[in-house]
């Protein structure tokens, strides 16, 4: 039976890890910050299996992972542990590096001193928005898809005019504290395995999203909202920037994603996400439209655009080109942006 230590195991992405894992008969045991308040919702699941445990730590103190690393000695480590929110990265920068590089460093060292070298394999969060403004889409292609009206969604459903989607070959362009530190993350897990011989990958994830997302994030801020609006909600819905596009996949589907690069012959870094995109606009014509308010109640009614929502910079388009991974290791997004927004509505009551 193989052990996996999954640090953000409180989080959408990590539960979904525990979930797939234990189902796969493996022992999981779950990183939880001493100071985490969240409730144990998303662990639901796993809370009800006996080969599941909870430990508590602090990421960003050597002790204490390099004391876990060495107790449970996992086979296999997936690192979902961060300050996620790239708005927040702007305001909490050096907490954002403490947890999401220096943390890195502390798994990675852990495993150096403690000689796990030839036992634990290390799996790396990392994003698309390392990627950040690599590919200027205004620029190349001029605003015809910024700022049509709120009710006019994006047609087309792949990479906009014939732009091949962000891959492994991509050069990366940061444009926030977040992704600065995802990034250095992401090289030092490059360092470490080859200057150290560590089994370490970084997965380079795309949005992912679902019911278990915080309402932090756009998709299940726009979901929460409406569901509850239901119930006579007076307030309106502010939100940024809603020209962004995003290539957003099921949490529930990528994990299994992560764990075949995790388990692949060689560590081989890939892209993950579905080969669409879609604005933060569409987003919120899918729901609003699957709801059926227009019979009573313009779109307009409901959203108000509100500045602090707006980022300082902004990563204006992300969407992945994933043919490696399904050339290479055969995974593919089954659910794709409509289905995703009928799951999350569909599972939204009784939620946070
Ligand atoms: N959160 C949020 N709240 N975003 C908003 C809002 C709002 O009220 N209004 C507009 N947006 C826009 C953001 O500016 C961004 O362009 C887009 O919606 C998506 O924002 P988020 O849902 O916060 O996600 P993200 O794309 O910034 O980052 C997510 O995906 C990354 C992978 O690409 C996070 O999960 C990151 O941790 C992850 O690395």
């Amino acid at each position: 039976m193989k052990t996996a230590l999954i640090t953000g195991v409180m989080g959408q992405v990590g539960s979904h890890m525990a979930d797939f894992l234990l189902e796969r008969d493996y022992k999981v045991v779950g990183l939880k910050r001493r100071s985490a308040s969240g409730s144990n919702w998303r662990l639901k699941n796993a809370l009800l299996n006996k080969n599941f445990s909870l430990v508590e730590g602090e990421l960003t103190d050597f002790t204490s992972v390099a004391g876990i690393v060495n107790f449970v000695k996992p086979d296999e480590i997936y690192n979902f542990a961060a300050q996620s929110h790239v708005g927040t990265s702007f305001e909490q920068t050096s907490h954002t590096f403490d947890v999401n590089t220096i943390g890195v460093l502390n798994i990675l060292n852990s495993i150096k001193f403690i000689g796990l070298n030839n036992k634990t394999r290390i799996y790396q969060s990392s994003t698309s928005e390392m990627f950040g403004s690599s590919w200027d889409w205004v620029k190349n292609h001029g605003e015809k898809y910024l700022n049509f009206p709120l009710f006019e969604g994006q047609k087309d459903y792949g990479p906009i005019n014939g732009h091949k989607g962000q891959n492994e070959n991509t050069k990366f362009d940061p444009q926030s504290p977040y992704a600065v530190s995802k990034l250095a993350a992401h090289n030092l897990v490059k360092i470490y395995r080859e200057a150290y011989g560590i089994w370490a990958v970084g997965g380079i994830m795309f949005n992912t999203e679902g019911p278990r997302r915080h309402i932090n994030f756009v998709t299940r801020k726009i979901t929460n909202y409406f569901t509850k609006l239901k119930s006579k909600r007076d307030d309106k819905l502010k939100l940024g920037n809603l020209d962004a596009f995003r290539d957003w996949s099921y949490a529930k589907e990528a994990v299994e994603a992560i764990w075949l690069m995790t388990n692949n012959t060689s560590p081989k870094e890939y892209v993950i996400g579905t080969g669409e995109t879609h604005s933060v606009k569409e987003f919120l014509n899918e729901v609003y439209n699957y709801y059926g308010f227009d019979t009573y109640s313009p779109l307009e009614h409901f959203v108000e655009i509100d500045d602090n929502f707006k980022r300082p910079l902004e990563v204006p388009y992300l969407c992945a080109d994933p043919t490696a991974i399904q050339r290479d290791l055969g995974w593919v997004a089954k659910t794709k942006f409509k289905d995703l927004v009928r799951i999350m509505c569909e599972e939204e009551n009784g939620k946070e």
